[in-house]
């Protein structure tokens, strides 16, 4: 991948940037507003616990993060991309990543891209091999999102989280660092850019 100063984290309208002090606003949200972060919601969260973090070390650690996803020319966040870093066999190293969108961004394209920009920013940036995301055996959205973004399923983890109260399954899905990237494939059919609203479910 060719580097381009600045260009790293953005492509087709959209971007990813450091959480700024307006986005705090909407990451208080997430904390207490039931729903709004679909099936990962677990309850209330310390709401002032976003501005404590953006204060320590704005939301970018070495070892987990968030960046705000931006369609843009709007100068709103339509939500956030994190990582997390993790282990597998001694020193092999691999990062988690998650997203959450604002209800009016989703489904309109720009799920799968702001996840394919993380795992560029993310290969750019350190050496990890393997970039990983979970998700729920109801979130189709989440799914077909992943796949458009590179990603294959592994498989089912068993009893991985305990949501509505009861012990419930994850699919597995990884990109690995040569796997063919999603932005080589030939489009299927003109995309009509972050503003055209399509039904989301
Ligand atoms: C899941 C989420 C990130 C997906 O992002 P998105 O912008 O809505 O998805 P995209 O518009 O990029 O669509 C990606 C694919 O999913 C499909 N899709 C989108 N919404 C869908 C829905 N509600 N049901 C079924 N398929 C859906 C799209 O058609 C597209 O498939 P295609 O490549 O075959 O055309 C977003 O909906 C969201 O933030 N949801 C709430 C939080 C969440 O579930 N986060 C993930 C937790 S694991």
């Amino acid at each position: 991948m060719a580097y381009t100063p600045g260009s790293e984290v953005r492509r087709d309208g959209i971007r990813l940037r450091p959480v700024g002090e307006p986005d705090l606003a909407m990451l208080r949200r997430f904390a207490v507003e039931p729903g709004l972060l679909g099936l990962d919601w677990h309850g209330f969260r310390d709401p002032v616990a976003a501005e404590r973090r953006h204060a320590a070390d704005g939301w970018l650690g070495e070892h987990d993060g968030r960046l705000v996803v931006e369609v843009e020319d709007e100068p709103a966040a339509a939500g956030f991309v994190s990582y997390r870093h993790g282990v597998y066999g001694g020193t092999a190293g691999y990062r988690e990543i998650g997203i959450v969108l604002l209800p009016p961004w989703r489904g309109r394209g720009i799920g799968w891209r702001a996840q394919a920009l993380l795992c560029d920013y993310l290969f750019l940036h350190t050496p990890v091999q393997r970039v990983q995301a979970g998700t729920h055996p109801e979130n189709v959205a989440e799914q077909r999102a992943l796949e458009r973004a590179g990603f294959q399923r592994e498989g089912v983890v068993r009893a991985a989280e305990f949501r509505g109260g009861r012990w419930c399954d994850a699919l597995l899905y990884s990109r690995l660092r040569d796997d063919p990237s999603p932005w080589d494939r030939p489009a299927e059919r003109e995309w009509p850019g972050p503003d055209a609203v399509h039904p989301a479910g």
